[in-house]
């Protein structure tokens, strides 16, 4: 018998070939995020569900379909699944490491080097045809070499950026529930208690998933921990900034800027942020290249085939 999955977004073709060639594909025929009463009505049926970070996977979705057997995310965070109500439900999820991290490693630093050289600010300028050439003090930035960069969660996210930060002549330091020994002899990174980290970092980059001790974890207090000159990075998850709080500290000049590409509540933005010069901005671009939207799409296919024919699938969260 041919089991029915349910794709809640259309993802890369080469991922929905890879699906059909096991399963019966059912796609949304909608072009945007499903409401929980959609999903629950389009996946009538289906064995295995393929959601985005846009549906909220939780106990009333499983209750009312209990025939999902799988949940295949298609991202490497699971935030947006109720792993509890999966595992007391005995519903296996999977999510796609790995394939994302040099991209999003790649966006944080395109963030460090955007929000510390002034560059959209620099383009805007340009466009609004105010460049009158070089100048002596014309849209100063701040240096990387010799500064020191913290990163809040250095798993293999945090670690391609500390790596590539360290190209940069960057110190790295770096906050995390267990140390990295390895990465301490590969980069020299230094251990610091969360304290410290907020202290010293001259950018501090958050790279943590959201879990219920990451939520809310850089509040105001934080901010006004960290140095004056300091720039927040964030391409791990909104909730952990409190963002309201990460505005005040901005208005306030408790930082010098931020770059950011995730935020609080998704797809809102704080108002707060969209008119500040010193911080920019990023639609969750985080592992948005052809190359790896194909991987995840690739990988979701190979999870979901899997349990499909009775194995183990690759890369089971729960
Ligand atoms: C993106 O944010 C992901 O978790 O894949």
């Amino acid at each position: 018998m041919v089991e029915k999955v349910f794709v809640t977004r259309r993802i890369p073709q080469a991922g929905l070939d890879a699906l059909a060639a096991g399963a019966e594909v059912v796609v949304s025929p909608h072009d945007r995020d499903l409401s929980p009463e959609e999903v629950i009505a389009q996946s009538a049926g289906c064995r295995a569900l393929v959601p985005t970070l846009a549906n909220r996977v939780d106990g009333p979705l499983f209750d009312a379909r209990p025939e999902i057997r799988i949940v295949a995310n298609f991202a490497v965070g699971v935030d947006n699944i109720d792993l509890e109500a999966a595992r007391q439900r005995g519903v296996v999820v999977t999510n796609t490491p790995g394939v994302l991290t040099a991209a999003t490693a790649d966006l944080a630093m395109a963030l460090i080097l955007a929000v510390t050289r002034r560059l959209v600010e620099g383009d805007a300028i340009l466009r609004a045809g105010q460049f009158k050439g070089i100048t002596p003090l014309f849209m100063l930035g701040s240096d990387l070499e010799g500064k020191t960069l913290g990163v809040f969660g250095l798993g293999r996210i945090g670690l391609a950026l500390a790596r590539r930060a360290a190209a940069f002549g960057l110190r790295i330091i770096y906050h995390k529930r267990s140390r990295r020994p390895e990465a301490e002899a590969e980069l020299g990174a230094a251990y610091v208690g969360f304290d410290q980290l907020l202290a010293e970092s001259d950018i501090l980059s958050i790279n943590a998933p959201l879990t219920e001790e990451t939520k809310g974890l850089f509040n105001y207090q934080a901010f006004a921990r960290m140095k004056r000159e300091a720039f927040l990075i964030n391409t791990g998850r909104g909730p952990i900034v409190v963002e309201a709080d990460l505005v005040r500290a901005l208005d306030e000049g408790l930082i010098q800027g931020a770059g950011l590409d995730v935020y609080e509540r998704e797809p809102e933005v704080h108002p707060g942020l969209l008119d500040k010069k010193n911080v920019v901005l990023a639609p969750h671009l985080g592992s948005a290249t052809q190359e790896v939207r194909t991987k995840m799409a690739l990988l979701v296919a190979e999870n979901v085939i899997a349990f499909l024919g009775g194995r183990e699938p690759p890369n089971r969260v729960v």
